[in-house]
């Protein structure tokens, strides 16, 4: 199961995907503690790290984190992101992965996103310029193209490799389509028998099987998890179960689930505070309590909470009634008070 990317190793070859406002520190260390072996920042703006914006350098992992992070800028300008992939070096990411499939208007009217895939000479200024700044590992994250009529992923495998980047994720949808049709995991194989740097696929893994179905049936050398890990960060660990052969992985109980829900709220609350992590912890929250029996009603209480210790509170208490011996519950197992590591 180890791999590597460069000079990056990995226990395993599941992965954390980007995604804005949902992969901030505190869930990118409740994944990498159910296992994920690599997590990646929300896009990270070079202009904003560059200028030396605030809340854009607060996107940028830690020093002491639990495990390998990727930081993922967007841009459109080689200098703008070869110096935005110098300061990520320099403040201590595992790898700097550039956007190359972010569809929203906002941020492909300036040229960067997908709306790269339609300057393919530009990007391998790009490319080129952020490899001359970096010693640590550069990959990219692209869609396979900007419509279904201009797929560009073949020739991104070749711009990548010839501009000296160490892996390439394939998101195996056209920016034009949105999440509208399913994930062409057919492209993902087509890259990966054509392209000799390691391919990443990502794309409609909804379940820890399709972790297995993704690698066996694409021939890629790891997995990505976008959605299906929020409320769930437990698709890591079981996935990581069924590549080891065993063959039905382990669920979480109420228990477990309270226990991660506290770990990681703990962490937005140490992490942001509690005013600044009440968005955090809303959409996180609800996500882990969705489709539990009678937590429509909590949630919507999630929603009208003016801070973290509130939404702490209504979530214990209605842990608790479902589950009584959640309420006697010690510390969480994140700090170690009572299990093993669950990756
Ligand atoms: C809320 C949300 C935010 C996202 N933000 C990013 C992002 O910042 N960078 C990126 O490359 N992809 C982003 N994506 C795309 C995901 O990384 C992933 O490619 C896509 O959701 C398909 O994978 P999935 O089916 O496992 O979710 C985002 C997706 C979602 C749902």
């Amino acid at each position: 199961m180890p791999f590597a990317i460069g000079s990056v190793r990995f226990l395993n070859p599941v992965f954390l995907a980007p995604m804005t406002r949902v992969t901030d520190h505190p869930f990118r260390e409740i994944c990498a503690a159910m296992g994920a072996a690599l997590s990646v920042t929300e896009m990270v703006s070079a202009e904003g790290l560059v200028r030396g914006n605030k809340p854009t350098r607060d996107l940028l992992p830690p020093l002491k984190r639990g495990g390998p992070v990727a930081v993922q800028l967007f841009g459109a300008s080689p200098g703008v992101l070869a110096e935005a992939a110098r300061i990520c070096q320099e403040e201590g990411a595992d790898l700097v992965d550039l956007n190359m499939g972010c569809p929203v208007p906002k941020v492909v009217r300036r040229g960067a996103g997908a709306a790269l895939l339609r300057d393919l000479p530009l990007v391998s200024d790009i490319l080129s310029a952020m490899r001359k700044k970096l010693s640590i590992p550069l990959t990219v994250k692209i869609r396979s193209g900007w419509s279904s009529q201009e797929n560009v992923f073949l020739q991104m495998g070749k711009i990548a490799l010839d501009c000296g980047v160490d892996a390439i994720t394939l998101h195996p949808r056209a920016r034009s389509q949105g999440y509208a049709q399913p994930a062409r995991w057919e492209l993902i194989r087509l890259l990966a028998e054509c392209c000799s740097l390691p391919v990443i696929g990502n794309g409609d893994v909804r379940s820890p099987q399709d972790v297995l179905g993704m690698l066996e049936s694409t021939g890629c050398q790891a997995v990505m998890i976008g959605r299906a890990a929020v409320g769930n960060p437990w698709i890591f660990r079981q996935a990581i179960q069924i590549l080891s052969g065993r063959f039905s992985p382990q669920k979480p109980d109420l228990l477990e689930i309270g226990r991660v829900l506290e770990a990681h709220l703990q962490c937005i609350l140490d992490h942001y505070g509690p005013q600044r992590g009440l968005a955090s912890a809303k959409l996180h929250a609800s996500r882990y309590i969705k489709g539990l029996e009678g937590s429509a009603a909590v949630r919507a209480a999630l929603n009208r909470s003016k801070n973290l210790p509130q939404i702490i509170d209504s979530l214990r208490s209605f842990l608790s009634q479902k589950s009584p011996s959640l309420g006697s519950s010690p510390r969480p197992f994140l700090w170690g008070a009572d299990s093993s590591n669950p990756g």
